[in-house]
Order: C-alpha cells, then sequence, then structure tokens
C-alpha cells in the first residue's frame, strides 16, 4: 500500500481542509495542509477555530480489510498523533481521540466517511494539533499547545511529516490486537470515573471505562451494570474536569 503523507499539497487559507480535499479525487494517503481554516470544523457539528499557528490537516484512507472497521480508524489516527506530540510533550489519549496534556486539549481529530462513485467506502481523517497557537479565547481553561507545552516554536510541516511517520509505522506495519494495545496504554480514560453525556437527549450517567473495544467502542461499569458506548452517541467528561 501506498505510504501516507507523500503526497502533500499545502494552502494559505481553506473554509475546511475537508472541503479542499473533496476537490481531488480520493487518493490513499493525499494530503491537504493549510496554514488557516475560515470554518475548520470539529466533532459533533462544532466550529474548530483555526487561526495561524495551528496544524490542519486531512487525508484519504482508501478501504482495505483494516477499513472495513471504519471507527478503529479514528483510533489509528489518535494513537499516531499521540506519538507524534509525545515527541514534544507529556501527553495522553483522552477517548475517543482528543491528545491532552497538562489536563487540557492539544489536538483533536474528526474522521468522516464517504462512497465512491462505485459505492465503496473511503475515510477522510482531519487533524487539528494546536502547535503555536497560543490564544484559545473562551476555550482557554480547556486548551493548550505544544508551543505553550514544550516552551519553543514548534516547525509546522515537520510536525505533520512527523504525524505520518508514526501514522505509516502504526497502520502499515502492526495488527489490529497490537494497535488497540498500545492505544489501551496511552489512553487516560481507561481506567478512569467519567461522566457520559448523551447527545440526543443530554442524559447523564456515570461510572469507570473499564475496556476499549476493537470497534472503538468503550465499556463503562455502573451500578446498574455495563454499558457500552460509541463515540457518536456520547462525550465523555472526567469526574473532576475535561480530562
Ligand atoms: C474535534 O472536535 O476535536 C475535532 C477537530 C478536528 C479539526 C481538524 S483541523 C483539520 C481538519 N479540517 C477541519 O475542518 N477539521 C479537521
Amino acid at each position: 500500500m501506498a505510504e501516507f503523507g507523500k503526497n502533500i499539497l499545502y494552502f494559505d487559507c481553506v473554509t475546511s481542509t475537508f472541503d479542499e480535499l473533496t476537490k481531488y479525487p480520493p487518493e490513499n494517503g493525499l494530503v491537504v495542509v493549510a496554514d488557516r481554516q475560515t470554518g475548520g470544523i470539529g466533532r459533533k457539528g462544532r466550529a474548530w477555530v483555526s487561526d495561524m499557528g495551528g496544524a490542519y490537516f486531512s487525508f484519504y484512507i482508501l478501504p482495505d480489510d483494516k477499513t472495513e472497521n471504519i471507527p478503529f480508524l479514528a483510533i489509528v489516527c489518535a494513537l499516531a498523533a499521540y506519538n507524534t506530540i509525545s515527541r514534544y510533550t507529556t501527553c495522553a489519549i483522552k477517548w475517543p481521540n482528543d491528545i491532552v496534556s497538562d489536563g487540557k486539549k492539544v489536538c483533536g481529530i474528526l474522521t468522516k466517511s464517504a462512497f465512491n462513485g462505485d459505492s465503496s467506502v473511503y475515510v477522510m481523517a482531519g487533524i487539528g494539533i494546536n502547535a503555536n497557537n497560543t490564544d484559545f479565547g473562551e476555550l482557554d481553561y480547556r486548551a493548550t499547545s505544544l508551543k505553550l507545552l514544550a516552551g519553543k516554536e514548534i516547525d509546522r510541516n515537520k510536525l505533520v511529516e512527523e504525524f505520518f511517520e508514526e501514522f505509516n509505522k502504526i497502520y502499515l506495519n502492526l495488527s489490529n490486537e497490537e494497535i488497540i494495545r498500545l492505544y489501551k496504554n496511552a489512553c487516560v480514560t481507561l481506567g478512569s470515573h467519567v461522566a457520559v453525556h448523551y447527545n440526543t437527549d443530554g442524559t447523564v450517567f456515570e461510572g469507570k471505562c473499564i475496556d476499549v473495544r476493537t470497534d472503538g467502542s468503550v465499556d463503562i461499569k455502573t451500578e446498574n451494570g455495563i454499558i457500552n458506548v460509541n463515540a457518536g452517541e456520547v462525550s465523555v467528561r472526567g469526574i473532576y474536569g475535561y480530562v
């Protein structure tokens, strides 16, 4: 399979790197990077503020046997981002795919799937790393950046290259079992007491996260038994704060 990140297109300003990527036919590993986005998209329909200084990129992942399990690709991306950011600072994965450091978010990941003309599925992964940004406005209390954490200016292009080194090492070489094992080791949510918020009606329940399954869902042990939830239906917060 082609290596990911060999073909990178750079832009000054786009609405979203997803919009820009969709202008090109799906090609495994094709990447769009932008200096800023005017309509950056976050999870759960939120905006992703994308001023100068961040690393904003989206890339295609075309199906093979591993991509039958599409939520698993978000796990792969989270692990690659975790390994990349670990080169700069101590961090952890907050389920499903936020990278946090010092109790604050430093990277967010959004994966989308779509159909090709021949109705085969492909995936677009979008990664936003707070690299050199330092002002997060009202999100200051729960966002940070590599520059703030590492105390130095970050080379954005090198950071993107490093992400793809890590992604290729994981996705092209490791078994799904090994990937989930490494993910679990890095996941701060696993073993934590969490509040689980359903997106649909805002209902909340509390429990301890006791497993991450290979489909990307988590098992939460509550006083009423074990409840399995997936990233599409809930948000998870620590009992004492964001992480
Ligand atoms: C999240 O809400 O945590 C996910 C944020 C994902 C942001 C990235 S930035 C690059 C790509 N383009 C977008 O519009 N969003 C993703």
